[in-house]
């Protein structure tokens, strides 16, 4: 008797450790939130801007749009569909899906599952360095830092220049991030971006009502919508393929650990557009919300190349909140709208690296959010201690491994794939859902992985423009 009751035990228990109870999103709404939570991020509030304002504007926001389209949308499905198909994370969701390749298939899954893996570990790595970095200015545009006022010229070297306060607001970011992905998928995650995604968009919406008011808001429209394309450079269109990439989260199994928490595929391609259209009519809007503040205070001039650049958010606006009406305010708005769209980011970033233990390696979510959460951690010290690694990291990760990871996830979705899986999501459709299903595989097949190799050929100079 006693021996059953153990057996049982051990069963339960075993039980208990198997991704049968991995959890998921309760709600569609949850997990549209969750997907745009991770999409917007730094890569719309802080890059878009600026590479927008580098390369010159209209005709670079059209190419960006057109990249988004071309390459982001038939992505964002192909991620969708083969985590919701997989059931896993991305090394086990691949595996299991492309198991009749034989040893192809086991090769194209620990090939992205590593690299997944190690985009994840190395953006969120400094992704929490720069996001610490917006904690600081939220913090001085509240006028609690001694000895920081907002307008003052050398709060961003006060910050980004001092390892020891770099380090120690990457260090609450971290903690940010964790605390998040160790209650889980639905407990954290989901019920985190429903409070903050709503959050930023009346925070964007309440910006732009007061650029509206305040003027610059032509101007910025004008910059960013009216395209000038003797200004589009070879190197504009590369960084256009690779932000739009950044943006959305993909080419790191972001999207296919995401919707491998789905319980069902049927709003897989409409979820899907509705994230890419969230993430980039955020990326518009911010765009317009702050290129208003730049002109609006006298067109300073920091657009163009070898102007404000990456440092635009943080050395130029604050100069401009601090000589607006309200600026304060303002500035209080738009960093806590900063640090909301990071964090929101960040933890799909560790969920990535998170879900590959607790799957594969049936490790306890809590322990594998720590575990892995103290180890970048750690790796970030390194980019808070230099700027050199910093960019490093951001260029490596953005212009390689991503672009890599995307070519190796078109492959996968589109040519290893059985068709059941492949064209599962298009079924709700009916008979359009046969067109659009035919479509994306072709683009998917041909269209998407011949761009993003012409990319990463023309980055690593075997191609040139
Ligand atoms: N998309 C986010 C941004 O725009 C960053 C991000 C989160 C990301 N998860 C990702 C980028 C996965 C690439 C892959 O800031």
């Amino acid at each position: 008797m006693s021996a059953a009751v153990h057996t049982n035990e051990i069963t339960v228990a075993v039980d208990d450790a198997q991704p049968a109870s991995r959890g998921g999103f309760a709600t569609r709404l949850g997990f549209i939130l969750a997907a745009a939570g991770s999409a917007v991020g730094l890569g719309n509030i802080w890059k878009f801007p600026y590479i927008t304002g580098v390369y010159g504007g209209g005709a670079f926001v059209l190419v960006y749009l057109g990249c988004i389209l071309l390459i982001g949308l038939p992505l964002m499905y192909a991620e969708l569909i083969i985590g919701r198909r997989g059931g896993k994370d991305v090394f086990g969701a691949l595996r299991s899906l492309t198991e009749k390749q034989g040893v192809a298939g086991k090769l194209m899954s620990y090939a992205t599952g590593f690299l997944s893996i190690a985009s994840g570990f190395l953006i969120l790595s400094f992704y929490a360095v720069v996001a610490g970095w917006a904690i600081h200015f939220f913090c001085v545009s509240l006028g609690v830092i001694p000895g920081a006022t907002l307008g003052d010229k050398t709060v961003f070297a006060g910050v980004a220049g001092n390892a020891w306060l770099s380090s120690a607001w990457h260090t609450v970011f971290m903690l940010m991030t964790i605390s998040v992905v160790m209650l889980g998928v639905h407990g954290g995650i989901e019920r985190v971006c429903k409070i903050l995604m709503p959050l930023l968009a009346l925070i964007l919406v309440g910006l732009l009502i007061y650029v509206g008011m305040t003027g610059g808001l032509n101007e910025s429209l004008a910059f960013l919508f009216a395209p000038d394309f003797s200004k589009l450079t070879g190197e504009a269109v590369l960084e256009a393929l690779g932000h739009a990439f950044f943006t959305l989260s993909l080419g790191m199994g972001a999207m296919i650990t995401y919707g491998s928490y789905l319980k069902s595929e049927k709003h897989v391609v409409r979820d899907g557009v509705s994230v890419a259209i969230l993430d980039t009519v955020i990326a518009l809007t911010a765009g317009a919300v702050i290129f208003a503040v730049v002109f609006s205070m006298g067109g300073l001039d920091v657009l163009g190349k070898d102007k404000a650049g990456p440092g635009l958010v943080f050395q130029s606006l604050p100069l401009l909140f601090a000589q607006m009406p309200g600026g304060t305010i303002v500035a209080v708005l738009f960093f806590g709208l900063l640090i909301f769209a990071a964090w929101s980011s960040a933890v799909s970033l560790l969920e990535v690296v998170v879900a590959y233990l607790v799957d594969e390696r049936g490790m306890n979510r809590t322990t594998a959010a720590w575990l892995m959460g103290w180890a970048i951690w750690a790796v970030g010290l390194a980019s808070a201690w230099s700027m050199k690694v910093l960019g490093f990291l951001d260029d490596i990760t953005t212009m390689y491994m991503l672009p890599l990871g995307g070519l190796l996830i078109a492959i996968a979705a589109g040519w290893m794939l059985s068709k059941k899986d492949r064209e599962s999501g298009f079924s709700a459709f009916g008979n359009v859902g046969g067109a659009l299903s035919k479509g994306w595989t072709f683009t998917i097949r041909y269209i998407t992985p011949v761009l993003v190799a012409v990319v990463i050929l023309a980055k690593v100079g075997l191609l040139k423009f």
